[in-house]
């Protein structure tokens, strides 16, 4: 018999190199979740309607027979990450087996319900956009100018129409949660009569928006090609062109995820365009900006890691930048604005309320 004495020492080395090799292997949680989503596993468990045993499970995913106990360990990890839960049920023959269920994080990637965020998944777990982070050591050495492997994201985007296509379905799936988020915020709307929405190509947001607020003219502003075969509405218009050159007058500027795809210099320009679009409104006019803003002192692990994951893949593919507020106080500043106000009501986002 071997005793091994515990050395506190040893546990530290154990620790981290668990630890380690839990972030060298991380890649592996972005392409199982992929893989949920192309097996539909959320949707079959939904369509279920009650806790689902594997047996069950396996056979509505029409597996290859080699590839069952496979699937099980799949959702083990799953489960263990948070995306499945499990219960113990018995079956017929009096036998205990593992059911599972969805959970919140799963709920929201069920074909058909609103929020839904696989496209979202999809869009991130492409081999392109994980490709793209093997150059990250070159781009810090100067070796390459963007970290991309077939050009600049919007460079990408303009010339492939099924890229353009999943892009605009993850943005579209994204802008679903600010319905989420709307309920609570009503107040930022208030006393506006029309509102333009700036860089929004799926334009779920604006639509949104409309919908809620009927009496509220929407306008959607984005390049001409990506507003050229949108057909307006009720309350609702789209204008094609350069946020850099000018923006469509209107009492409020919306601009949600836009800020954090440009670094200050570029910024600076769109929000002093911004005002100039706002001027007519006098000081009730205002920029509304949702974007992520960075706590230097922040303990919600979750919401932490995700702007820090956001603020390098901006940086890395878009020259962009996730904000602490010191950096948003600065940048407003500069751009001539003499009062905000942050309202954190979209999760890992803020509403940005900047008046002149
Ligand atoms: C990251 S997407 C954000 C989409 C949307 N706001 C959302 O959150 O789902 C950036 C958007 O900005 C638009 N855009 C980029 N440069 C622009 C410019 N110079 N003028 C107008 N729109 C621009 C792009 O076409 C795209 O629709």
């Amino acid at each position: 018999m071997c005793s091994v004495e515990a050395n506190p020492a040893s546990d530290e080395y154990f620790e981290a190199q668990a630890h380690l090799y839990k972030h060298i292997l991380s890649y592996i949680n972005t392409t199982i979740l992929k893989c949920a989503v192309q097996l539909r596993i959320p949707d079959i468990i939904h369509n279920h309607g009650q806790p689902i045993t594997f047996p069950q499970f396996a056979s509505t995913l029409e597996l290859h027979p080699t590839k069952s106990a496979s699937l099980e360990r799949l959702a083990r990890l799953l489960v263990h990450n948070g995306f499945l839960a499990a219960e113990t049920k018995v079956n017929e023959e009096d036998e205990e087996m593992e059911a599972y269920t969805l959970t919140p994080c799963s709920k929201l990637l069920v074909k058909g319900m609103e929020p839904n965020l696989a496209s979202m998944v999809l869009w991130f777990a492409d081999t392109g956009c994980m490709a793209a982070f093997d150059l990250l050591g070159s781009w810090f050495k100067g070796e390459v100018n963007i970290i991309a492997t077939e050009g600049s994201v919007w460079d990408v985007l303009d010339h492939d129409p099924q890229k353009l296509k999943s892009f605009n379905k993850a943005m579209a799936s994204d802008s679903q949660m600010i319905n989420v988020g709307l309920r609570d915020s009503k107040s930022i709307f208030q006393g506006l009569k029309s509102i333009v929405d700036v860089g929004d190509s799926p334009s779920t947001t604006c639509r949104i928006i409309a919908k809620a607020y009927p009496n509220l003219k929407c306008i959607v502003f984005d390049h001409p090609h990506v507003v050229a075969y949108c057909s307006a509405s009720k309350n609702l218009s789209y204008v094609g062109g350069n946020m850099f050159e000018s923006i469509p007058s209107a009492d409020a500027v919306l601009m949600k995820w836009i800020l954090h795809n440009w670094d200050d210099e570029d910024s600076l320009k769109v929000l002093k365009k911004c005002k100039e679009a706002i001027a007519k409104k006098g000081k009730e006019g205002k920029v509304i900006i949702i974007d992520a803003v960075i706590k230097e002192k922040e303990n919600d692990n979750d919401m932490t890691e995700v702007k820090l994951l956001f603020d390098v893949l901006m940086m890395s593919l878009l020259n962009g930048k996730e904000r602490t507020e010191k950096e948003w106080k600065k940048l407003l500043e500069a751009a001539g604005f003499k009062h905000y106000k942050i309202t954190p009501c979209f999760g890992f986002r803020s509403i940005i309320e900047a008046y002149p």
